[in-house]
């Protein structure tokens, strides 16, 4: 069996992410909602704080040469220069701290920037949020969740085509998965500390 028939009979790469990461996602959805990220503007600017770090661990993939040459449009991707932008507007500075994905390798790297380019959608929703509770904006202390410009579908329907026609195998398939889980794990983790919730 190729590769192109393996992905019709187990569901193409990307219809197996949104499963086999199903639970993860929702465990992040509870997460925001307990971290109360929208309760305040200093609960807002620790959760910028949590987007910076985990858009500093996946924006360090992209700098293997593997990522780039996968991923023709890298630069339009990444949030971290905006949210960083948006920390000044809130008055914080982010700590120095190590990167987390020091020692992810290719292609583990693509389920990393998955769940990065995955959470742009469901930042539409908290993009509304802001603007709605605190004025915030795509100028002002909103950017990193804003839409990127040429707009979130299209970004992401890009990404979606870009993995699923390179036609990775089954074990490659199965590393990349694995690489979403440590991603949704590490966001999980950052959204965690803001309460200390478990
Ligand atoms: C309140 C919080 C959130 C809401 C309401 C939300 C909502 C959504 C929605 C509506 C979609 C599109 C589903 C579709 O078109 O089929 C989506 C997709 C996605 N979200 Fe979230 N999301 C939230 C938080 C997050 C977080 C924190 C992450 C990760 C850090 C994340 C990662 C993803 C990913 C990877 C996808 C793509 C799923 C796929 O493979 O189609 N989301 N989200």
């Amino acid at each position: 069996m190729n590769a192109s028939t393996e992905n019709t009979a187990a569901g193409s790469l990307m219809q197996r992410l949104k499963q086999e990461t199903a639970a993860e996602h929702e465990r992040m959805e509870s997460l925001m909602q307990r971290s109360e990220a929208f309760a305040s503007k200093e609960n807002y600017a620790q959760f910028t704080l949590s987007q910076y770090y985990f858009q500093k661990d996946v924006e360090h993939l992209y700098q293997d040469p593997a990522v780039e040459q996968l991923i023709p449009d890298l630069d339009v991707r990444g949030r971290s220069e905006a949210a960083l932008q948006d920390l000044a507007d809130l008055g914080l500075e982010p700590q120095q701290q190590g990167i987390f994905t020091a020692a992810v390798s290719y292609p583990q790297s693509l389920g990393w920037i998955y769940v990065s380019e995955g959470s742009t959608l469901g930042a539409a929703f908290l993009f509304k949020e802001a603007q709605a509770k605190f004025g915030f904006s795509a100028d002002f202390a909103a950017r990193n969740l804003a839409a990127y410009p040429e707009g979130r579908a299209v970004v992401w329907k890009r990404f979606k085509q870009t993995l699923d026609e390179a036609d990775f195998s089954p074990q490659q398939q199965q590393q990349i998965i694995e690489g979403a889980l440590q991603g949704f794990q590490r966001f999980g983790a950052l959204l965690a500390q803001l309460k200390d919730l478990k």
